[in-house]
């Protein structure tokens, strides 16, 4: 039973958008009138790139903006690159870009992608006695499962890739009578989810078909009962590397720090991040500030990427840096490996204006090329933290960043955010000094206005 004061609505996803909106608005605004402004507000001139808007999900009603910036000068593999970042917080593209410009003059980000597998399952259940028959069964009828996914296949299949490989998984060891079809894909420049998905989804029908007429387990154990099939966003064997090197001597700081303290501080924090969850965690969502930014930018699906990274630092068996650092024979290196599925062709790669243009800027990258570009700016990001939190502390870039959004929910005029902005060149920024700036400002304004 529903309570009656409860403003719940049954069908709400076949109403046009001019009722959803209504229906909305006079349910949940305190001003429906201001709300109606501001959705239609954030609705595009366009009808079209609107109407492109509307049908990427469920129930649309506006937009949600998120700033979109680029991030200059990434000298990647030899090649230049102004990488596009979306993201809402202050200081990621300027500490990105900071990073870029610092490497652009010592040899630039290098980096490689080993693999670029990944993994679906058909999770099922078997109660039969002896696991050697299911596997003798599985032998025999393995190549069914290529044939009759051949026609969902062909297409990836020309462009170079398809199923890699399909094995019997024993998982009786973890759960009573658990096992699982385990394939393996290469899903070329696309991130493959609707692909592997629609696959395994056929598999779990072979796998039922099959397991009900064969000949080779006894009449009580022909069936089995699928749980569930369905792609894994862990990807642990689609890895980039990237990393950035150069002589000890060349990473100098300022007059305040040596090049060889700087280095052994910035190791020793990097250091304490792989040994210390509590540090990895916040060290590793820096990175994820990097990457999360290039991947939405470039229509690619950040939770996937943030799911699978997490737990690939976790791969050692303690949650750890998925960055690394040390020097050999005076050269300081600083890496990572990172896993990172992602696609440059469907989704909504080929359809998103925004997202079509971040490719576009980026010289139509392949999903390998991709990779890289966005391993690099997630070592960028974390190279920038680390040398703030070693020598200045994050919160002078940070709140300089910030600075603006303190002004805006004050509402200062244009003016008054440029001459407060000014005021703190050499200041550092905190709310409370950024409100009092604010407020000695409109005071002396009030008061010159009042004399004249
Ligand atoms: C803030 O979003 C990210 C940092 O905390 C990352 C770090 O501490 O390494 C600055």
């Amino acid at each position: 039973m529903i309570p009656n004061n409860m403003k719940s609505i049954k069908g709400f996803s076949k109403l046009t958008k001019e009722a959803k909106i209504e229906w909305l608005i006079s349910n949940y605004a305190d001003d429906p009138e201001k709300a109606l402004a501001l959705i239609k507000s954030y609705w595009n001139t366009d009808s079209g790139v609107q109407k492109l808007h509307d049908e990427f999900i469920e129930n649309t009603i506006t937009n949600f903006y998120l700033p979109y910036g680029v991030a200059p000068n990434f000298l990647i593999n030899g090649k230049v690159y102004c990488i596009p970042m979306a993201t809402e917080e202050s200081s990621v593209v300027a500490a990105c870009a900071k990073a870029a410009n610092y490497w652009l003059t010592r040899g630039g980000f290098k980096t490689t992608v080993t693999d670029m597998s990944k993994r679906g399952h058909v999770h099922f259940l078997w109660e039969g006695k002896n696991s050697a028959d299911l596997f003798a069964f599985f032998e025999n009828i393995k190549q069914k499962f290529f044939d009759g996914t051949a026609s969902i296949t062909k297409n990836m299949r020309a462009r170079g890739g398809g199923i890699k490989d399909i094995i019997l998984v024993d998982k009786t060891a973890v759960k009573e009578n658990y096992y699982q079809l385990r394939a393996t894909f290469d899903t070329c420049d696309s991130m493959g989810a609707n692909f592997i998905n629609s696959v395994l989804e056929e598999f779990a029908a072979i796998l039922e078909q099959e397991i009900s007429i064969t000949t080779l387990l006894p009449k009580d154990e022909m069936q089995l009962e699928i749980i569930m099939r369905i792609l894994s966003n862990y990807t642990p064997d689609c890895i980039v590397h990237c990393e950035v090197s150069c002589p000890v001597e060349e990473m100098n700081e300022d007059s305040t720090i040596s090049a060889e303290d700087f280095v052994k501080k910035f190791i020793t924090a990097v250091n304490i991040a792989e040994v210390e969850p509590y540090r990895a965690v916040t060290h590793n969502k820096g990175i994820m500030n990097g990457i999360d930014s290039v991947v939405v930018a470039t229509g690619n699906d950040f939770r996937a990427v943030e799911a699978s990274a997490h737990a690939y630092a976790s791969h050692k068996g303690t949650y750890s840096s998925l960055t690394h650092a040390e020097i050999k024979d005076g050269i300081f290196r600083f890496y990572i490996d990172v896993p990172l599925a992602l696609g440059t062709v469907g989704g909504i790669t080929n359809l998103h204006p925004l997202v079509k243009f971040s490719h576009e800027i980026l010289g139509n990258p392949n999903a390998k090329e991709l990779m890289m570009i966005v391993a690099a700016a997630g070592l960028a990001q974390n190279f920038s933290a680390i040398r703030s939190l070693v020598t200045t502390g994050i919160q002078k870039g940070h709140m300089k960043m910030h600075l603006l959004n303190i002004l805006n929910q004050l509402e200062a005029t244009e003016n008054e955010k440029k001459q407060i902005v000014e005021s703190f060149k050499n200041k550092t920024v905190s709310y409370n000094a950024a409100v009092d700036a604010f407020t000695k400002l409109r005071g002396e304004a009030n008061i010159k206005n009042n004399k004249s």
